[in-house]
């Protein structure tokens, strides 16, 4: 499986600072945004990921990830001049995608909670159709909504509607088997003049081929679209992390928890890092244990 993290787009409503920093690498705490998605990826156990970024963004992102083999992964990236909608990602990656089935997800969600990785994992094994996770929010009118019958299958789906038939978002991480890139390919562009995640989605429920898992309670989809939800999610992190002695999303660790690199190599990356308290953690982790 193949992995998509989409970075680009404009962050208007996080101006000014996004004018000259792209959104996924504002700090939520103590990482940049994009290392949560990352995380995410990681913990299903792609490590093949393309990132689509913005041209003006591309030698941040490189010199912040590389190539991505310090911490055992292959990035590679690949240039969006215009934020033509999340299902363009399809077409960008198609030769990335190569007949391979793959995970996207948003550079701006944020995913923590318990068995995470096995809910990933269960999602990743399906072989054919599209999975995708709905969370019951407040504000469903801002989001991709998704009408659910009484055992979680879904009967509707709707970008953005102005009055949601349920409290129930779609999240920004979705699994295709190899045919939705014919399904990208086959798109029009909405009245908003974007190729919509929500038609792709919507081709695989006409298609009897759309899977929902209900991220329950208990689970945290932290949204960062605003200054507000941004101050909350970092607030969220530290609260934990503080509590915990545990980082979330701390790209390093999952790889070597993945099994990805090994003692002497995460010495090496905390060594790089050394009097900064995210080296401290790299150090300590071998103590902490697996
Ligand atoms: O966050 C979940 C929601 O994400 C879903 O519920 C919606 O169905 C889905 O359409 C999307 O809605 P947003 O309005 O939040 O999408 P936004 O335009 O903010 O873009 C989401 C991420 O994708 C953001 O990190 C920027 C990036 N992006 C977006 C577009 C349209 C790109 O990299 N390129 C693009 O062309």
């Amino acid at each position: 499986m193949k992995g998509i993290i989409l970075a680009g787009g404009a962050g208007s409503r996080l101006k000014p600072m996004t004018t000259a920093v792209n959104k996924h690498l504002l700090s939520v705490y103590d990482k940049p945004l994009i290392y949560y998605p990352l995380a995410t990826i990681m913990l299903s156990g792609v490590r093949e990921i393309m990132f689509i970024v913005r041209p003006e963004d591309e030698a941040s992102y490189r010199l912040l990830l590389g190539d991505g083999s310090a911490i055992g992964l292959k990035i590679d990236y690949c240039l969006q001049d215009q934020p033509r909608g999340i299902a363009e990602a399809f077409i960008l990656a198609r030769d990335f995608i190569g007949g391979d089935h793959v995970v996207l997800a948003l550079g701006d969600n944020i995913f923590f909670g318990h068995a995470l990785r096995g809910i990933l994992e269960a999602a990743r094994a399906y072989k054919d159709g599209a999975t995708i996770f709905c969370y019951r929010v407040s504000d469903p009118e801002r989001f991709g909504v998704a009408e659910l019958d009484s055992q979680d299958r879904v009967i509707a789906l709707v970008e953005k509607p102005e009055k949601p038939r349920s409290n129930y978002a779609v999240t920004g991480l979705y699994f295709y088997d190899p045919s939705v890139v014919r399904i990208a390919a086959g798109l029009k562009p909405s009245a908003r003049g974007e190729l919509e995640i929500t038609d792709v989605n919507r081709q695989y429920l006409a298609e009897g081929r759309l899977r929902c898992r209900v991220l329950e309670r208990g689970f945290a989809w932290l949204d960062t679209g605003t200054p507000d939800a941004l101050l909350d999610a970092a607030n969220y992190i530290a609260t934990i992390e503080r509590r915990q002695g545990l980082k979330i999303a701390c790209i390093e660790e999952i790889a070597w928890r993945q099994g990805w690199i090994g003692d002497a190599h995460l010495a090496r990356l905390a060594d790089a890092q050394r009097n900064t308290e995210y080296g401290a953690y790299l150090s300590e982790l071998p103590r902490i244990g697996r």
